[in-house]
């Protein structure tokens, strides 16, 4: 299908925080990196376009975190997008990165605002619109890194704060020290396992953000589970699983991540799929199987 910048509408919208509304179809740019999120993407071109796209296609949701590289996606966004005209620029902070495909959560408030005043400046922005706690490190008092980061928000360093692979205890616990206004879990049609922090968001007005939304591209190959689904909606399983996302909560912030214009553009296209109340319950029962 022609992808125009009106197609995007069709996901709908979502306001973080209650004031700033976002489309509900985002985009993720841990891929735009090299292998094991580590260094320059293996075409670095490639990515730039990728990035350039975003506004053109109308995405306005932009998840990065400064551990993407490191540095790395931060980098190319500000190179590709700035000054982001109506872009929301959604960062993290909280994992140290001593080599390729490791992460290790540290939460020291002292570390935790060096990393947020080092994305502002890699950025080049003034405050963060949404800052995402990568992960709550469990060496470090969960109220000093609360604590921390209700005081970055107080400063003005950061405008809304996020969480990342939490509980709905852990979101109740932060809830005390500030607005959590989005919640970043690994959810996907075949992982469910965040079905009840997804409920607790949908009722508390927070938005859901679903990484591995197409389950690391597994979802996405032909001869897939969706396969015949996909097949009679003409679109590719991927595609299907996107839809069934954005269909499952208004509160669901999907950002599949990739690297390549023509991947991006068929994500965009899944916002146009009308799934029936049939497809919806197979889908489901695919998931839980
Ligand atoms: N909070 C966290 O702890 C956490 C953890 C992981 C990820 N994230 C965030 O979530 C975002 C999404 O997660 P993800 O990137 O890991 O997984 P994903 O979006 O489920 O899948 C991305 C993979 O699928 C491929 N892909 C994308 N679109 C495709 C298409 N239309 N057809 C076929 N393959 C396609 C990509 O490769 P190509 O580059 O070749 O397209 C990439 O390998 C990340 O970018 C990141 O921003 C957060």
């Amino acid at each position: 299908m022609a992808l125009t910048a009106d197609t995007i509408e069709r996901a709908g919208h979502f306001s973080i925080g209650g004031d700033l509304p976002v489309v509900r179809l985002g985009f993720g740019a841990m891929r735009i990196t090299g292998a094991g999120v580590w260094g320059e993407p293996e075409d670095r071109e490639e990515s730039l376009r990728t990035l350039r796209r975003l506004p053109e296609l109308g995405i306005n949701l932009i998840d990065t975190a400064d551990s993407y590289g490191p540095e790395v996606s931060e980098r190319l966004i500000r190179e590709a997008l700035h000054p982001y005209k109506g872009l929301v620029i959604a960062t993290k902070g909280g994992l140290l990165r001593p080599a390729p495909g490791t992460w290790v959560p540290l939460g020291k408030p002292e570390y935790l605002r060096q990393q947020v005043i080092l994305s502002i400046r890699r950025l080049s922005v003034e405050r963060i619109d949404l800052w995402q706690l990568h992960r709550i490190d469990p060496k470090t008092p969960q109220n000093e890194q609360f604590e921390a980061i209700k005081a970055m928000q107080a400063e003005g360093l950061i405008r809304h704060v996020g969480l990342s692979e939490v509980s709905v205890k852990d979101i109740q616990a932060a809830q005390k020290y500030f607005q959590v206004a989005t919640v970043q879990n690994l959810y996907n049609l075949a992982n469910r396992s965040s079905e009840d922090v997804l409920d607790f968001c949908e009722q508390n007005g927070i938005g859901f953000i679903p990484w591995f939304p197409l389950a690391a591209g597994d979802l996405a190959k032909p001869g897939s589970r969706l396969d015949s689904i996909a097949k009679k909606h003409k679109a590719a399983p991927s595609q299907i699983a996107l839809a069934w996302l954005l269909r499952r909560s208004p509160n669901m912030l999907p950002i599949p991540g990739t690297s390549k214009v023509r991947h991006l553009e068929e994500n965009v296209a899944s916002v146009a799929i009308d799934l029936s109340d049939a497809d919806v319950e197979a889908l489901n029962e695919i998931g839980k199987a």
